[in-house]
């Protein structure tokens, strides 16, 4: 059927009208502010900041940019951190001008002002390094790979100076490099690279940053959006803002940075190391209109010409549906990826799939699970191997869990996590194509006739879940649930880089409100995978996914189920290695099978980690983050009572289940109360300890 010109009128009418620029803009815009600080582990705040790489979470009253690590030096050196505000702001819009004193008009770019107080703090005796920053970046990504030293959690060597970085930073510098212009402690404007493009020493003001006698200072950033100038002010905190700024530096934002971004911080310690901490801080920005905000006759042109463009997709829908007699819950799903169109995956036909599987050969069944039965593929034209899943009919709620999983995992990008290549839907039947894993599932290779898996392998498959349950959890912009984490979900590429795959279940955690998954509980899960209060509250968070790690991780170092048989009559495999754990010979738990062959600090750092995952108080349990910090070695292994602690219910204390979940966080309990940022009295376990549970 031809379509009809006259839609292709009314298409491109309202293409037209929505991307011609409207010809001016009011002169005052609204401007936006937040006052956050002091900075608790239970503050409301928590969760409108994001702490990655090194970064230490909130504490005594302190955003830890760089961890506050208490136990030793090697826990301080080399890190870089970031905490980032998760709010994004559009900074400029290419698309509208205002008109300026000097009579030209200009690209419409977002004024902002920010104060912050710092507190960067070294031990007597140490040399102070290597400094913070107000970043503006474009996402809320870690800071690279060896962003430690000199690049102060910005870049690193290969992407300093590259202009897709995307970010502007003010540094506040303890350290020198041999590339830092002046003498001393200086600030300095960052475009993409740790080599400022303006500075200023601060011994000219008098100002030392991280001074032997501990000074908190305060720091205001005001940027003009029409002259495009930033001004730097800084003095000893609850000073008047001096009336000379440090520093005066052009900066167009619109050349440098995303239309759409965040604010935050980064830091980073080298050989030499201090604290480096924001105490409060407070942001106002101004409010840039969105397209949607036009006004007028032509706001509701463009409604009345998308509501018929709309309904007109829609009725044609309707008729192809009408004429193959699908049902209405067909018509639904193509709703439902009409809503979801742009970025979608490839689309592929279904005799495309029917071929490359050779028509669901049995033979070529990978496994089943998460609703439907996964085939081994081959497309006959790109000779590319595919794992082809193809969800069951007779399960009633097959189709939302098939939009389920493709809305989510269509969106989600991190090399550990299975990749969707693209889809499939015919007849009511639907189908997913995932890229294949030529190594099969993780319980495959922990239970199978195969060579064991070797210790560092293990060790590995652990690093990268956590880090894809981390991305999930606390990096992704919007939360997502995975809900069905267990070694028949993980799989193996080629390398043995371990992939976390099925996300049949996964919930974005904002949609979860309204998910009919509500009403069907916890999940379907494999018992030993499943959280003891999920039987209770029928809802999964953040901390019931931990505690599917934790069981994971148990399984991976023991080589056993985690629900079992098991000696002294256990029947979950975290009981026995509590067990074992209380009676000092916690590494007899390990799997035989690897014959002595590992290292037996990791072996215990994970074991501890798996039981402290298995806390029966879900928020008891170490966030997301804390865990990949813990198995990336960069922070000790959580303390972990002997007795095994009993279930409570009611839940005691504030829990996530009831505010709204949160995953990230660090190494500290709100129960933390000893004042970081000021150097630690007690030595010892006190600092890391208190991701303890005694
Ligand atoms: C500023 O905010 C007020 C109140 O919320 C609103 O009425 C007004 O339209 C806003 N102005 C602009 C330019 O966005
Ligand atoms: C820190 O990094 C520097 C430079 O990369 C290196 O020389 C030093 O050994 C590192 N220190 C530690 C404790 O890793
Ligand atoms: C602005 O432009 C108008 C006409 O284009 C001119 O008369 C006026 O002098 C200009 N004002 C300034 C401040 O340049
Ligand atoms: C920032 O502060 C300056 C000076 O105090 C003020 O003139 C300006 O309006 C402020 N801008 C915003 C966006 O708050
Ligand atoms: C933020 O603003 C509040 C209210 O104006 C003020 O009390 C506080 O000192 C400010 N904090 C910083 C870090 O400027
Ligand atoms: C710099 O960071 C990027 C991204 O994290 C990474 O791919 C690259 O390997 C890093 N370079 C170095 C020298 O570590
Ligand atoms: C300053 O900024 C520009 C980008 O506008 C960049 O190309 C240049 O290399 C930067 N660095 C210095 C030291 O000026
Ligand atoms: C640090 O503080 C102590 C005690 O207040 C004082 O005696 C000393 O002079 C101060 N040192 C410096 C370098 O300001
Ligand atoms: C710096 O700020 C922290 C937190 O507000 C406070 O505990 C500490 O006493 C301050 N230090 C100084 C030297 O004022």
């Amino acid at each position: 059927m031809a379509e009809p010109s006259w839609i292709i009128h009314i298409t491109l009418l309202s293409i037209i009208l929505l991307s011609h620029p409207p010809i001016q803009t009011a002169q005052t815009l609204n401007t936006t502010t937040y006052t956050f600080g002091p900075f608790y582990r239970d503050s409301p705040d928590f969760d409108k900041f994001r702490f990655l790489g090194d970064a230490g979470g909130m504490s005594a009253g302190a955003l830890q940019i760089t961890q506050d690590s208490r136990n030793s030096a090697e826990y301080l050196v080399n890190k870089s951190g970031r905490v980032m505000f998760t709010e994004r702001f559009r900074l400029y819009n290419p698309k509208k001008t205002r008109p300026t004193t000097t009579n030209t008009s200009t690209m419409l770019v977002a004024s902002f002002n920010t104060t912050f107080d710092i507190n960067i703090y070294r031990t007597t005796g140490t040399v102070p390094g290597e400094g913070i920053a107000f970043i503006i970046a474009p996402d809320l990504s870690k800071p690279p790979l060896a962003s430690y030293g000199g690049y102060l959690g910005l870049t690193n060597s290969t992407t300093d100076g590259d202009p897709s970085n995307q970010i502007i930073a003010i540094e506040l510098d303890t350290g020198k490099q041999s590339y830092d212009p002046v003498r001393g402690d200086h600030v300095g404007l960052d475009i993409n690279s740790v080599v400022s493009n303006a500075t200023a020493s601060l011994a000219d003001f008098n100002i030392e940053i991280a001074p032997v006698n501990a000074t908190n200072h305060t720091v205001w950033i005001n940027y003009d959006g029409i002259s495009r100038r930033l001004f730097v002010y800084m003095a000893k905190q609850f000073a008047p803002k001096p009336t000379k700024p440090l520093l005066v530096a052009d900066v167009d934002l619109s050349k440098h940075v995303n239309q759409y971004s965040h604010f935050g911080f980064a830091a980073s310690t080298g050989n030499d190391y201090e604290l480096n901490c924001v105490l409060g801080w407070n942001l106002t920005v101004e409010v840039l209109p969105e397209e949607r905000g036009l006004s007028g006759w032509r706001l509701s042109v463009v409604v009345v010409a998308s509501a018929v463009v709309v309904g007109v997709v829609v009725g044609v829908g309707f008729m192809l549906l009408k004429k193959r007699r699908l049902g209405r819950e067909d018509m639904q799903y193509i709703l439902g990826k009409l809503k979801s169109l742009p970025g979608m995956p490839r689309e592929f036909r279904f005799v495309e799939l029917k071929r490359a599987t050779n028509n669901f050969d049995g033979k070529n069944k990978l496994g089943e699970g998460g609703f439907g039965i996964v085939y081994k593929g081959v497309l006959e034209k790109e000779k590319v191997e595919v794992a082809v899943k193809k969800f069951s009919r007779e399960k009633l709620k097959g189709k939302d869990d098939f939009l389920a999983e493709l809305t989510i995992i269509n969106r989600l990008r991190h090399k550990h996590l299975v990749r969707l290549v693209g889809w499939c839907h015919k007849n009511g039947m639907l189908l997913l194509v995932y890229d294949f894993m030529p190594n099969g599932s993780l319980d495959a290779h922990l239970y199978g006739e195969g060579d064991p898996l070797p210790w560092s392998r293990r060790y590995t498959v652990l690093a990268d879940v956590a880090s894809a349950l981390t991305y999930l959890h606390d990096e992704y912009d919007q939360r997502v649930l995975h809900r069905d984490l267990k070694a028949s979900n993980i799989l193996l590429d080629s390398h043995f880089n371990a992939r976390l795959g099925d996300f049949g279940l996964a919930r974005a955690l904002d949609n979860e409100k309204t998910s009919y998954m509500e009403a069907e509980g916890c999940f379907a899960g494999t018992p030993g995978y499943i959280a003891p209060e999920c039987f209770h509250t029928q809802k999964a968070t953040c901390e019931s996914d931990v505690f599917g790690f934790g069981a994971v991780i148990l399984e991976v170092v023991c080589g056993r189920r985690p629900y079992d048989v098991f000696p002294g009559g256990f029947k979950y495999l975290a009981d026995w290695v509590w067990t074992l754990y209380r009676e000092g010979r916690i590494l007899e738990a390990v799997d035989k099978k690897l014959e002595g062959e590992y290292s037996a600090e990791d072996a215990e750092r994970l074991l501890l980690l798996g039981l402290a995952c298995s806390h029966p108080i879900a928020a008891e349990r170490p966030k997301t983050q804390a865990i990949a910090q813990i198995i990336y070695r960069s922070v000790p292994p959580p303390a972990v009572p002997r007795i095994k602690p009993a279930f409570i219910w009611p839940m005691v204390g504030s829990l996530s289940i009831d505010s709204g979940s949160y995953c990230s966080g660090t190494t500290t309990t709100r129960r933390s109360s000893s004042s970081n940022c000021v150097w630690p009295t007690i030595e010892g376990q006190a600092g890391l300890g208190e991701i303890s549970m005694v």
